[in-house]
């Protein structure tokens, strides 16, 4: 990794916030064994179409693969019946967000909003981390829900990360200044504005949800001052020991909380993902760049991008500076265990499902009564994992199984030839040796991601969310990958410079989530299909509005129908459209095909989705709204501030910066979404 990159990426003026530089340079690719996938560049099952979008052109390529998949999209109108039946949305991108016909949107609840009884009202010019500890944090990633009787239940939403230039009155980005602006008091919020939330929300007799603000179980998670432990190979470990806690058993708080998911018990789990942003050093080399040669575990530290520093965390509070616990890093990249019914139960992080940039942690029971946990390592040419409990599942579940601490950890194998091979990471099995630096479980667990290069992986073009269907299906979402040069493709990553990803779909074998083989194909290659170039692959009734880029979250609802959300962060420029969520067709021959059905106000992320109450709530999570690409947005072209925003979403008042919220959409006259 190379600092000079970091530096001009902070410099470089195409990045519009921290966020967005975030996300650049975050995805410098770490994997060391890029070089093994050269020799796979023949792409057996899909390399023929990549070869001639680019050498022969649209005629050639249509006088193979026929003129539906090459010619523009027809009219949403025209379009065949798939199994959603709403009438698509159009497409754009401006202050607001917009939903289908016939559906309500409503804002649920917004950064700031008091979360438990005692919690002071939101003061956006008199932020502190003692009120922000009981508000609802920042950039609202995963929702899930935990029904407690139907109309009535706990939401769990984790905050992602914190954006200072539209979170604080006249500071604006810091990370281009040294962050010589932030305090010790501004870290703070920002500390408890991450994190998660639980909260007891209700249905009326209205149809419409609100959130029931003295809810007995009403509580913050935050990276400030929730304390959790560990469970697995890895807890107590000497790695994981730092001075605050001698014993490796306890730390404080949880970062970078992306996607999630919700045990077949009704816990929520909290995936760890850019962990590594919020690390510091001291000790920087002659030109002033961080060097970290010094450190025991330099290398492990190299792998995992760690320290990031785009954080001034490490200024303030000594566990975030490697110099001082280089240990601390080791306590995080885990996945984190809540139990929503109990506000006082301390959260666990599950070791046994390995360290890595843990995109989200969706979870099925397989027919063969395990429990299973899809996980992405969202990295540019990182992996997708999936865990695999040694019990079964029994109904009698409760916070704490250790379902989620006694199972194998897997790492995928996408083959040429269409199977896919998960290959388990454990101790003193194949190169996990000693030989090779692991000498426990427990380092083969907090150096998961360089266990899964000594095994071979498929360096993936970034595993965001992946969901599983009970059926033994799953959907992996890859969202994009610039950097994937002519020459590195591999089948199941088979386009380079991938600006717009594609979705891949595994059958398991035997329908079984727990099975060791599978099949894969591609279900949709996304970006626009009306331009050869870009060689997306979309079923040819999909419509100028339904094609999307950058696939990030899903969803599957009751009847097993998938729902995408995007996430372009500062590229949505190259689409011209907002992100959203879509409706995606898997099966029959409208397999492939795509409606848009919301979208986000400029600059926002979409996030969820998370279907509950019978499929007639959907919970969608819209993060950074005002923020990501506005220098592209017609008419006001500039980057956001607090003081100027490019929307004040979704409050529209003045003075009021905009708010990432969660939105609550129900069918009119109500029903089940999309149907
Ligand atoms: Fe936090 Fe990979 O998105
Ligand atoms: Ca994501
Ligand atoms: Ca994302």
């Amino acid at each position: 990794m190379s600092d000079d990159i970091r530096e001009k990426i902070i410099a470089d003026p195409e990045f519009g916030n921290k966020a967005e530089a975030f996300e650049a340079f975050d995805d410098i690719p770490t994997n060391p064994n890029l070089g093994n996938t050269i020799g796979d560049v023949i792409n057996r099952r899909y390399g023929r179409r990549d070869v001639l979008r680019g050498a022969l052109g649209v005629s050639a390529a249509a006088a193979l693969f026929g003129t539906t998949a090459l010619v523009a999209p027809r009219d949403a109108m025209a379009a065949a019946n798939d199994r959603f039946a709403f009438d698509e949305l159009t497409w754009g991108n401006d202050e607001n967000h917009h939903i289908a016909d016939g559906y309500n949107a409503d804002i649920l609840l917004r950064w700031g909003d008091p979360i438990t009884a005692d919690a002071p009202e939101f003061d956006v010019m008199n932020q502190s981390a003692a009120a922000q500890s009981k508000q609802f944090g920042y950039n609202n990633d995963y929702v899930g829900f935990a029904e407690i009787e139907p109309g009535r239940g706990m939401l769990c939403v984790n905050h992602e990360y914190t954006n200072e230039e539209v979170m604080f009155p006249g500071l604006g980005r810091q990370d281009r200044s040294g962050f010589e602006g932030m305090t010790k008091d501004l870290v703070d919020i920002e500390m408890a504005a991450h994190g998660g939330t639980v909260v007891e929300i209700v249905k009326g007799s209205d149809g419409k949800w609100s959130v029931v603000r003295d809810g007995a179980n009403n509580r913050r998670i935050t990276a400030l001052d929730t304390e959790m432990t560990f469970s697995g190979a890895a807890a107590g470990h000497d790695r994981m020991k730092t001075s605050a806690d001698p014993a490796g058993m306890k730390v404080i708080g949880t970062i970078n909380n992306c996607a999630g998911g919700m045990t077949p018990w009704g816990t929520y789990l909290m995936a760890e993902e850019n962990f590594h942003g919020y690390f510091w050093t001291d000790v920087v080399d002659a030109e002033g760049k961080p060097d970290i040669s010094g450190q025991a575990e330099a290398a492990q530290m190299k792998r995992y991008g760690v320290p990031g520093r785009w954080y001034a965390w490490g200024q303030y509070h000594d566990r975030f500076n490697i110099d001082k616990e280089p240990n601390e890093v080791n306590r995080f990249g885990w996945i984190v265990e809540v139990d929503p019914m109990n506000p006082s139960a301390t959260p666990i992080k599950h070791t046994a499902l390995g360290r890595f940039r843990h995109e989200g942690a969706e979870t099925a029971v397989s027919s063969s009564g395990k429990l299973v946990i899809y996980s992405g390592d969202d990295n540019r040419f990182d992996y997708q994992y999936k865990y695999v409990s040694n019990g079964t599942v029994t109904g009698n579940e409760t916070f704490g199984s250790e379902l989620l601490s006694d199972g194998t950890l897997y790492v995928a194998r996408f083959n040429d030839d269409g199977t896919v091979d998960w290959l388990p990471l454990v101790f003193g099995e194949g190169p996990l040796t000693a030989e090779n630096g692991f000498n426990s479980q427990a380092d083969v667990l907090i150096d998961t991601r360089v266990a899964a290069d000594l095994l071979g992986a498929t360096p993936m073009d970034r595993p965001e969310d992946a969901q599983p269907r009970g059926d033994g299906t799953a959907y992996i979402m890859l969202t994009n990958n610039t950097r994937r040069k002519p020459g590195d493709e591999n089948a199941a990553n088979p386009r380079a410079e991938n600006h717009f990803g594609h979705i891949i779909e595994i059958k398991e074998d035997g329908g079984d989530h727990a099975s060791a083989r599978g099949t894969w194909s591609i279900l949709v290659k996304c970006g626009d299909p009306t331009i050869a170039e870009v060689g997306a692959q979309w079923h040819p009734d999909t419509s100028e509005s339904g094609w999307f880029g950058s696939p990030d979250n899903c969803a599957i609802d009751d009847d097993g129908r998938l729902w995408i959300s995007t996430d372009q962060g500062s590229g949505w420029g190259k689409t011209g459209k907002s992100d959203g969520l879509y409706s995606l067709e898997t099966e029959g021959e409208l397999r492939g095909h795509s409606k848009l059905f919301f979208r986000c106000p400029v600059g926002g992320e979409l996030c969820g989705p998370y279907f509950a109450d019978n499929s007639q709530t959907l919970f969608l999570a819209v993060q950074h709204p005002g923020t990501d690409g506005t220098k592209d947005f017609k008419g006001f072209e500039r980057n956001s501030t607090f003081e100027d925003p490019a929307t004040r979403w979704p409050d529209f008042a003045e003075g009021m910066p905009p708010r990432p919220s969660v939105v609550v959409v129900t069918k009119q006259g109500g029903g089940k979404i999309g149907a």
